[in-house]
């Protein structure tokens, strides 16, 4: 699983940590990867490490028996590319087949069935597409007039097609690494997994595909966090839990999970689908709407919020408006004073203090 590369356009939230270690709907965008991967079947992972907040990543997951699963780290530093990351694995993964889960995508109906199709196929490679109305953000697919997969190209500006490569890859060693070793940078000035499977397309492996079924999402941004939250709080959540404490007089409507320690006190209302951290305390007169996720130990007093992100240590008091679609990051204080602005908008980043 690759947990490197830069995080820039999430940046400031990425400033301090990897993007993948940002909680969505309760857990880090990677550890829903990790627990897809489980499911399937996958116990062995190796997670790729890069420059920023590796040790974050090691502190959280530890020897992964946590989440039932073994796993090694290994340290890529400089982002060189998604086919480099996947070289950095090449001893881990010896004669065995294997998949690359890219710690930043999200599946909502999981991958055990692509896994068992991968196995019964004998394929040199199988890659995963879903058709997006934006191709040119990602690796493309080109088929033939018979719906023959024909080549991969990496944003392109006229995509040969509407269906995008899902970052969940299967290879079957050895000629993938072969390919690696043939590459040379791209415009982007990395080395890329795109242009890897294209050599074995050039080369007459077989590469299969196949369309995903249900929902993918690329984390890349924060609108993407912010949809991917929605998916994953719609899918993953069939009912409500309550591990925490809900007061007299606090109403809990729709799906909503109150984890261990947090506590909804009177005269607030929780509209799911929602999740409510680890400690936080929603305190009174404050609404948390649908499609909300508050991080662990945050405090949220006479405000109303719905549609949005909240990392962990986040005290948001007397705010006046309704937050709406935001992403807030750790250890923001947002308090409100006097005046009245309206229709505000925030994506902020770790240690921030507004007020007004
Ligand atoms: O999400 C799907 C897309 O992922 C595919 O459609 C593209 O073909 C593929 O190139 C990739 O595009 P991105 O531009 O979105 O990749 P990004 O640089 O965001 O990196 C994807 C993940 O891999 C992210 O979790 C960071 C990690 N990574 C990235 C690089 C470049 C590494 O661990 N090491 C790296 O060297």
């Amino acid at each position: 699983m690759l947990h490197g590369g830069f995080g820039t356009r999430l940046r400031p939230l990425t400033h301090t940590g990897p993007k993948q270690l940002i909680r969505v709907a309760g857990k880090p965008v990677s550890q829903w990867a990790l627990e897809d991967l489980r499911d399937a079947g996958i116990h062995e992972v190796a997670v790729v490490l890069g420059e920023l907040g590796p040790e974050r990543v090691v502190e959280y997951y530890g020897d992964g028996s946590r989440l039932g699963l073994k796993l090694t780290y290994i340290y890529q530093g400089y982002p060189y590319g998604l086919a480099h990351a996947v070289y950095t694995a090449k001893d881990f993964v010896g004669d065995e087949p294997f998949v690359v889960y890219l710690g930043d995508n999200v599946l909502t109906e999981g991958i055990g069935e692509y896994v068992r199709r991968f196995e019964e196929s004998g394929a040199d490679a199988m890659v995963l597409l879903a058709k997006v109305p934006n191709p040119q953000r990602f690796g493309v697919a080109k088929f033939d007039e018979k719906g023959r997969l024909v080549g991969l190209v990496e944003k392109p500006k006229l995509p040969p097609s509407d269906y995008a490569l899902v970052g969940i890859y299967f290879f079957r060693p050895p000629h993938i690494f072969r390919a690696i070793e043939t590459l040379k940078p791209s415009w982007r000035g990395e080395l890329e997994i795109t242009d890897a499977i294209q050599k074995l397309i050039d080369w007459g492996l077989r590469v299969e595909y196949a369309i995903v079924r249900g929902w993918w999402k690329d984390t890349g941004t924060p609108k993407d966090i912010l949809e991917a939250n929605r998916l994953l709080l719609d899918y993953k959540y069939p009912g409500t839990i309550i591990k925490g404490m809900v007061e007299d007089d606090a109403r809990i409507e729709g799906r909503v999970y109150v984890d261990e320690g947090a506590v909804i006190r009177s005269g607030s209302v929780v509209r799911g689908p929602a999740y409510i951290g680890r400690n936080t305390i929603i305190g009174s007169n404050t609404y948390v709407g649908p499609y909300t996720s508050i991080g662990y130990n945050c405090r949220l007093v006479n405000v109303e919020i719905e549609n949005s992100v909240i990392m962990d240590n986040v005290t948001l008091e007397d705010i006046g408006e309704r937050i709406t679609g935001s992403l807030i990051g750790s250890n923001v204080r947002i308090r409100r004073r006097n005046t009245r602005p309206k229709g505000i908008r925030f994506i902020i980043g770790e240690h921030a203090v507004i007020e007004w």
